[in-house]
C-alpha cells in the first residue's frame, strides 16, 4: 500500500515537473529582450500582459496623478483595446518595461504616434510598480528608446507633453536631454484645478551631441 502511495506522489510530482516545463516554453516569449539595459529591457507588449496587475496601474490614482489615463475607471477591456487600437498600430512602438533578475514587468514605454514624413514622434511612460519607483529604471528606459528612435527608425525629432507639476517626470526628461520648448496655460484639469503643462522636444542632433559628450 505504502509503495503504491509512494509511486503516486512520484507521478504527480513527474506531472507537476512537465507541466511547469510545457508552461515556460509557452511563456517564453515573454522572456525574449528587444533592447537590453544594466537594470531593465524592454520588449513588445504582449497579450499575456493585460493581467490584474497592469489594470492595477491603470486604477491606481498616485500613478495617474498627471495624466489623462487616471480620469476615468479603467477595466480589463480598456486595456484589450488600448493593445489593439494602440500597440499593435504600426504607427506606435509600445514596449513592456522588465525588471533584470526578477523577469517583473513594471512599466510600458511608447514612442508615438509617429509621423514617418516629418520623422517626428510622440512620446510616453508610465512605472506602474510604485515600489520600482527612483531607481533609474525609467532613465535607462528612455535612453534606450531614444537610441532606438534615432539610430534605427531615423527619427528627426520625440517630443511630448507634460503637466508642469509633475516634477518627477519633467526632471528626467531634462537628464535624458528633452527641452521645454513652449508652455500651455491651463490645459489640464488636475486635482481640482487648471494646471499648465510643457511642450518638451529633443532633436535628433541635439541628442547626438549629448550622446558624443557623455
Ligand atoms: C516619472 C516616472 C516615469 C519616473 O520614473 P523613475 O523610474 O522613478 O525615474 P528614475 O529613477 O529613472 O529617475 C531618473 C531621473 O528623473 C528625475 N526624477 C525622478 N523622480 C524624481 C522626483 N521625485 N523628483 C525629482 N526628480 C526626479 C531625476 O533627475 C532622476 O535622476 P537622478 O536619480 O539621477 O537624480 C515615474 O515616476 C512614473 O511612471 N510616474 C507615473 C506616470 C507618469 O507620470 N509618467 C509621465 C507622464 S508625462
Amino acid at each position: 500500500m505504502e509503495s503504491v502511495l509512494v509511486t503516486l506522489v512520484l507521478i504527480k510530482l513527474r506531472k507537476i515537473i512537465i507541466m511547469s516545463n510545457v508552461n515556460q516554453k509557452t511563456s517564453g516569449e515573454k522572456f525574449i529582450p528587444y533592447m537590453e539595459g544594466k537594470l531593465i529591457y524592454l520588449r513588445p507588449l504582449l497579450k499575456s500582459d493585460l493581467n490584474e496587475n497592469y489594470l492595477k496601474w491603470m486604477n491606481d490614482s498616485e500613478v495617474n496623478r498627471y495624466m489623462d489615463s487616471g480620469s476615468f475607471p479603467s477595466t480589463m477591456e480598456d486595456l484589450q483595446n488600448y493593445y489593439t487600437t494602440v500597440a499593435l498600430n504600426p504607427n506606435n512602438i509600445v514596449l513592456a518595461i522588465i525588471e533584470n533578475g526578477t523577469n517583473e514587468h513594471i512599466g510600458n514605454i511608447r514612442l508615438g504616434p509617429i509621423n514617418w514624413i516629418s520623422r517626428v514622434s510622440n512620446f510616453g511612460m508610465m512605472i506602474g510598480e510604485k515600489s520600482k519607483w527612483n531607481r533609474g529604471y525609467a532613465k535607462e528606459a528612455i535612453s534606450m528608446v531614444l537610441k532606438y528612435g534615432f539610430n534605427k527608425l531615423n527619427l528627426h525629432k520625440v517630443c511630448l507633453g507634460v503637466v508642469t507639476e509633475n516634477i518627477a517626470a519633467v526632471e528626467l526628461y531634462k537628464t535624458v536631454g528633452f527641452v521645454i520648448e513652449g508652455n500651455s496655460i491651463k490645459n489640464s484639469f488636475i486635482n481640482g484645478k487648471h494646471v499648465d503643462s510643457y511642450y518638451m522636444g529633443i532633436l535628433k542632433e541635439i541628442y547626438k551631441a549629448s550622446v558624443k559628450n557623455n
